[in-house]
């Protein structure tokens, strides 16, 4: 597994108020599209293009396309929606697949509640969007399924990461195609589950 932390400081100043408290949720859902646009552009560099030849106005030349398959973008649902829109902006032709799943709140063990996506992913480039790595058991989850289905690249974008998960995806991940992106790996994780200092809890701040 690879790990990714953008540095730029456009990124640090919309994370740094998506992470303030009196930041409300109107604000806070458009931060979360721009910052995942910028992630986003980060996360994509190694898309799949393939070579097309085109005519300027003025002379043939040769560019690139998106390869088929088309990219699939599963957001983990709730919070992972908030980062849909600004995912597939960036990637207008990509399929889109659900995955519902939920923490339990008290054991920290993720549980999934809906899947809606192709049966088979042989040779597709997923991106999971998800803005929360926090123990890590939600994105393990979600990628081996991904991997079971058959894809062959995933790339994970996250808001915020803490240690303790992303050890947990390289431990559990280790020698997987898996890639996670976020903007900033935070301090610790806290007795609750919540990434410190983190923003909080993403899904309520988002829709809550
Ligand atoms: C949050 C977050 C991740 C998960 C991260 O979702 O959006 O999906 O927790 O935690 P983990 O790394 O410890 O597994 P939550 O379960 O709160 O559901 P929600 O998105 O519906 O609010």
């Amino acid at each position: 597994m690879r790990l990714h932390v953008v540095d730029h400081p456009l990124v640090a100043h919309k994370l740094t108020t998506l992470r303030d408290e009196r930041t409300d949720s109107p604000t806070f859902r458009r931060l979360a599209d721009e910052l995942v646009t910028l992630l986003a552009y980060e996360a994509t560099r190694d898309v799949r293009t393939e070579q097309v030849d085109i005519r300027t106005p003025v002379a043939p030349t040769t560019g690139v396309r998106l390869s088929h398959p088309r990219p699939l973008v599963v957001p983990i649902l709730r919070a992972g929606l908030g980062m849909l829109d600004g995912m597939v902006r960036l990637l207008p032709t990509a399929e889109v697949g659900f995955l519902g799943m939920v923490r339990d709140e008290r054991t920290l063990e993720a549980k999934t509640y809906a899947t809606r996506m192709p049966e088979d992913l042989s040779g597709r480039q997923v991106y999971v969007v998800d803005p929360m790595l926090a123990t890590g058991g939600t994105l393990v989850a979600a990628i081996r399924l991904l991997i079971e289905r058959g894809a062959d690249d995933v790339t994970a974008l996250c808001l915020l990461a803490a240690p303790e998960g992303v050890e947990v995806m390289e431990r559990e991940l280790a020698g997987k195609p898996v890639t996670v992106v976020t903007a900033a790996v935070d301090e610790r994780l806290n007795e609750h589950g919540f990434i410190v200092p983190g923003l909080g809890d993403a899904g309520d701040r988002l829709y809550g």
